[in-house]
């Protein structure tokens, strides 16, 4: 009887094919495009844009130049027109596609920039203590926006056309005034579909071009408030935390977060210890948080 050979595959390719192809995945990580904060710019991602060419060698990383320091207080739909602008150069130059790494302010940025773009090519967006269900807190943030303001009391002027052109007031969700933020608030209403329009199946379909969503933050930030909205979680009207799976926006699917997550394509990343201006700067945030996600 004959004993049949075993095959072990294909024969091993020639070395010169693997260093090709070795090459081929070093040269393979898709541009990095940041997006920055409140009150800050492309200075403050020095430190990160350094994590990231150290860790993955050739990396193509952005950080844009737009709306600095103290102009990222201009209202978010005209940050988000601008951004869109050079976030959008910058795909057509890659083909295989982009990562966005937004910060803070920055993350509602991105994500507004993701819901209305049609054709965007944005592989992971990862948001980065960014108050994404909106904020409501007695901050340093708040104090030198509004100085004679305390948490109680933005809301009157934040709900009114003036307010809207201030970016703080376009996220501004006050829990205790829910049916002033519906009325007056022409931003994040419109990204979670609090506020119907016609785009908003658009919108969504847009959004779910994204093939991983990153959601990092933690209890320490001392900013984002409650900083459970770093991951879509939110006040009800007693200030009780309720998380993003109990959400009306999540359960209601409005702009595709609850199919994001159904298709696994959700990470949550939660740290303590880090407060707000540390996240990007953090390398063990870095390491466990982010890394990953930037091939
Ligand atoms: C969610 O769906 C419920 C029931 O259909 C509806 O009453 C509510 O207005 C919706 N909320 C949002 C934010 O779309
Ligand atoms: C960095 O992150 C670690 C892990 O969360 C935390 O324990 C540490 O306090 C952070 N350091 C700074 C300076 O933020």
């Amino acid at each position: 009887m004959k004993t049949p050979r075993i095959s072990c595959g294909s024969p091993p390719p020639p070395l010169l094919l693997l260093l090709v192809l070795a090459g081929v995945c070093i040269d393979g990580y898709k541009p990095v495009i940041i997006v920055h904060g409140l009150f800050d710019g492309p200075k403050q991602f020095k430190t990160l844009s350094l994590f990231i060419s150290k860790t993955h060698p050739g990396t193509e990383v952005t950080v844009i130049d737009l709306y600095d320091n103290l102009a990222s207080l201009k209202p978010m739909w005209k940050q988000v027109h601008d951004f869109r602008k050079a976030i959008d150069s910058i795909m057509r130059k890659s083909p295989d596609g982009v990562h966005l790494l937004c910060f803070s302010q920055g993350g509602l940025i991105c994500r507004a920039v993701l819901s209305t773009t049609p054709d965007h090519n944005v592989h992971t967006f990862i948001s980065l203590s960014s108050p994404q269900a909106g904020q409501y807190g007695d901050t340093d943030y708040l104090k030198w926006v509004f100085p004679e303001c305390v948490k109680r009391t933005v809301f009157r002027i934040c709900y009114n056309r003036l307010g809207q052109k201030v970016s703080i007031c376009d996220y501004w969700k006050d829990p205790h005034h829910i049916s002033a933020y519906l009325q007056g608030n022409s931003f994040l209403t419109m990204l979670d579909g609090d506020r119907p329009h016609n785009d908003m199946k658009a919108w969504r379909s847009n959004f779910l071009r994204l093939k991983k969503l990153v959601l990092i933050g933690g209890p320490d930030d001392g900013v984002i408030t409650p900083w459970q909205s770093s991951h879509f979680g939110f006040y009800d009207s007693n200030e009780n935390i309720v998380e993003m799976r109990n959400q009306e926006l999540y359960k209601n699917d409005t702009f595709g977060l609850k199919t994001l997550d159904a298709r696994g394509a959700m990470a949550v990343c939660v740290h303590s210890g880090v407060k707000h201006v540390q996240w990007h700067s953090n390398f063990t945030v870095f390491r466990s948080c982010i890394e990953r996600w930037l091939t």
